[in-house]
């Protein structure tokens, strides 16, 4: 039975790719950080097979200690500080967790692993807000790097020393340049889950208005299920390498929003959608627009669920949750 072990379980990626996992027969080990975290309770109940190890992406010791009690063929970091706004007013911690903490997993399967670097396979979740202000349209794995914001200044140094352990060591690390990637179970401070929620609540008379930034922004979003797989497939690969992962399409928030709202039968949006400046960030990322011919060819992978039904999909969710008066 091959044994992984994730990091940042109890997020969005962290479920689907547990779900993943145990699907394929893995034994699967999440590292989750903090004294009696709430977020525990959820885990046990929604992935009951997953087994629970305390740790942060802070303490180099309590990762090694994870590793030794794991022994895993393969680790996923998706721990970090996600949400990109957050990282202007946390600017150091989110260099510390988002940066620094890919180091400490690197370092620590480094002395765990000892003289057999390859023996465990690594996984890093970078993510295509390193292309900031895009130097390329569309972007892929040889694209300049030109972050915009604390958080994607972070993912570029994980992004890179990921590939400097790789040379260094030789050890089997892969960077996954994943473009924005949603779920019913999206926090609701990123964009999407924002919009379908009050499009939700707004159509039940519970919600009156939603403030957002800018409109204008064009993102590359596909559905989170989807891209846990070419996580998976990258560390199935004989050689490590770095992919992109995206659906190669773009769409504004703009659209996001009218198709969130005509879903729930609203037309005319704009009676309900209402600009905040509070929601601009201090430098924007414009346009983000991948091409992943280079996953589609070597890992065979390429998603599944559309724009459309992403925002079907999330609408419908949110839906419900306002009818059992979850939200
Ligand atoms: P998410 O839902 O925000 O989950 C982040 C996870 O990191 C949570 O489990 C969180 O734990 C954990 N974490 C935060 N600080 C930590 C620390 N100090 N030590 C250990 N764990 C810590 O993010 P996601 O959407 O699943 O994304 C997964 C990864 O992919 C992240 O690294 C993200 O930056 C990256 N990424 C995401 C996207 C996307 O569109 N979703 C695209 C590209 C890259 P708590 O629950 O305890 O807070
Ligand atoms: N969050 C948020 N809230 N974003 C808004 C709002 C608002 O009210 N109004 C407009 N936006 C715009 C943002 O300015 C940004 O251009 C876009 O919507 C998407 O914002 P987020 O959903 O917060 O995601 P992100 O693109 O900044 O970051 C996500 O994707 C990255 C991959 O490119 C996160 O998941 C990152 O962790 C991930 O790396």
């Amino acid at each position: 039975m091959p044994r992984a072990l994730i990091t940042g379980i109890t997020g969005q990626d962290g479920f689907y790719l547990s779900r993943l996992l145990l699907s394929k027969g893995y034994e699967v080990f999440g590292l989750v950080r903090g004294q009696n975290n709430p977020k525990i309770a959820a885990l046990e109940r929604d992935l009951p097979g997953v087994r629970i190890l305390t740790g942060d992406l802070l303490d180099l010791s309590s990762i090694l200690r994870a590793l030794e009690a794991s022994a895993p063929d393969e680790v996923y970091n998706l721990g970090a500080i996600s949400f990109v706004a957050y990282s202007w007013e946390n600017v150091s911690l989110t260099s510390d967790v988002t940066g620094k903490g890919v180091l400490n997993v690197l370092e620590a399967i480094r002395l765990y692993a000892r003289d057999d670097a390859e023996r465990v396979r690594f996984y890093q979740a970078s993510s295509s807000e390193m292309f900031g202000k895009v130097q390329r349209v569309p972007q892929t794995e040889s694209t300049l790097l030109w972050p915009r914001s604390p958080y994607g200044v972070a993912k570029v140094y994980g992004h890179y020393m990921t590939i400097n352990y790789r040379e260094s060591y030789g050890m089997h690390a892969s960077s996954g340049i994943l473009f924005n990637h949603e779920s019913p179970l999206r926090g609701p401070e990123f964009v999407t889950r924002k919009i379908t929620l009050a499009a939700a609540r707004i159509a039940a008379g519970k919600q009156d208005k939603l403030y957002l930034g800018n409109l204008d922004a064009r993102r590359d979003w596909g559905f989170a299920g989807d891209y846990v797989e070419a996580m998976w497939r990258m560390l199935q690969q004989d050689v490590a390498d770095d992919y992109v992962v995206s659906t190669n399409e773009t769409h504004s928030v703009q659209e996001f929003v009218e198709r969130a709202f005509g879903r729930v039968g609203i037309d005319d949006w704009q009676r309900y959608v209402e600009q905040d400046a509070r929601f601009l960030r201090p430098a924007e990322v414009d346009l983000l627009i991948g091409d992943s011919s280079k996953a589609h060819e070597r890992l065979g992978w390429k998603p599944a669920v559309t724009f459309n039904a992403l925002v079907d999909m999330m609408v419908d969710a949110d839906v419900a949750r306002v009818r059992n008066a979850e939200a």
